[in-house]
């Protein structure tokens, strides 16, 4: 985010502390509970928004290195990510095209990739280069047995997979300007540094956690919540993505000094977090980018989310190393402990009957807009 546009969401959220204000969606919404239960519907979206989409798949600095590569699940399709000797970035089905199995695991470095079950290999390209005992195999077109290739992209710092092979993947217009806004940040100085997987509930739940500052106060009552602003965020859309960028409490501080002097990102007054639709959150912070991936898991009342962490300063000395680890693992503590544990209580509440429908207020406009763009966008993958 450029300074700029900084200093303007600053200017709007001392506003709101001053008036004691939030920002408002125009109506309030009320949102089925099935929406959050329903298998058929859950089944109906993840196709809709995770297979048909472009989604976030990890950050580019995981990937520093032609011949890096990187395997992983992401809503049960198996993908590998590889960037190439030119160091351009390529994604695929990871599924041997012998019997099927995967042919990485993990991540690493790699100029081919050997299949576990025959030993088929691959070059960096997904081209199939060697087939075990190939007088015995018999005769096979190499050129139709390549890696399926998936749809990929990389934009401000993160990498965009398309899970279907061959769907459209207009990767600008889908983003919608959001990436320049995060580009700002210059997430192409970010070293990788570290990961962390949380288990959680229902991907919805998750996403409205991350679209409002409502709870701070009071769920984070011992940890993020004396720092930060309560029921205080500013929101901005690009397309169907949000932007909310929530305010600590030092930033009334800037009220003392000239504007030539308002860093407010880096001076950690402000937090930004770009929820990318559906499924990923991406953090601005003073200290770097955190990249969290929420996906569903085999059913309606789990989701998993992976967090990756992108430092502007490298993690060259042990002390630098293990501060940036605690870092990590601080905020994983306060997601699982604090937002899941809550996330996992609410998913009983939900199904106990107590209420067919919930109310978002108007405070809550991220996460009003959020789920009516669930809802235009299923609509109009329905036809
Ligand atoms: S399944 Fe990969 S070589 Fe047989
Ligand atoms: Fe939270």
């Amino acid at each position: 985010m450029d300074r700029h546009e900084q200093i303007r969401i600053a200017r709007r959220l001392l506003a709101h502390i001053e008036n004691g204000t939030a920002e408002s969606a125009p109506h309030q919404l009320k949102v089925e509970i099935s929406r959050y239960s329903d298998p058929a519907l859950w089944e109906a979206e993840v196709e809709a928004f995770y297979k048909r989409l472009p989604i976030v798949a990890g950050m580019s600095c995981e990937l520093p290195a032609p011949g890096t590569f990187k395997a992983d699940e992401i809503v049960g399709v198996p993908v590998l990510l590889v960037r190439d000797g030119e160091g351009r970035l390529r994604a695929f089905l990871n599924v041997c095209r012998h019997r099927g199995a995967p042919v990485a695991a993990g991540c690493g470095q790699a100029t081919r990739f050997s299949c576990p079950y025959h030993a088929w290999t691959y070059d960096q390209a997904g081209q199939l280069v060697g087939i075990t005992s190939e007088e015995t195999f018999g005769p096979i077109d190499r050129s139709r047995h390549a890696l399926t290739p998936l749809p990929c992209a990389e934009r401000a710092g993160l990498i965009f997979v398309g899970l279907t092979p061959g769907m459209p993947f207009d990767i600008d217009a889908y983003l919608a300007g959001v990436d320049r806004h995060i580009a700002a940040s210059e997430p192409e100085t970010l070293h990788y540094g570290g990961e962390r997987l949380i288990d959680a509930p229902n991907w919805k739940i998750v996403m409205e956690g991350h679209l409002e500052s409502y709870h701070f106060a009071s769920l984070h009552r011992n940890s993020i919540g004396p720092t930060t602003f309560n029921n205080c965020g500013a929101i901005d859309r690009f397309g169907p993505h949000i932007l909310i960028t929530v305010a600590h409490k030092h930033i009334v501080e800037l009220r003392d000094r000239p504007e030539s002097e308002w860093h407010p990102l880096r001076d950690g007054m402000i937090t930004a977090q770009y929820v990318l639709f559906p499924g990923a959150s991406i953090t601005l912070l003073g200290n770097g980018m955190m990249a969290q991936m929420v996906r569903p898991g085999e059913e309606t009342g789990r989701s998993t989310n992976t967090m990756v962490m992108g430092f502007y300063e490298p993690a060259d000395d042990p002390r630098t190393a293990t501060e940036q680890a605690a870092f990590l693992d601080r905020i994983r503590s306060v997601l699982a402990d604090e937002d899941y544990a809550a996330g996992f209580d609410i998913q009983r509440g939900l199904k106990s009957g107590a209420q067919q429908e919930v109310t978002l207020g108007l405070n809550e406009p991220g996460v009003i807009y959020y789920h009516e763009t669930m809802r235009d966008i299923l609509a109009e993958a329905n036809g």
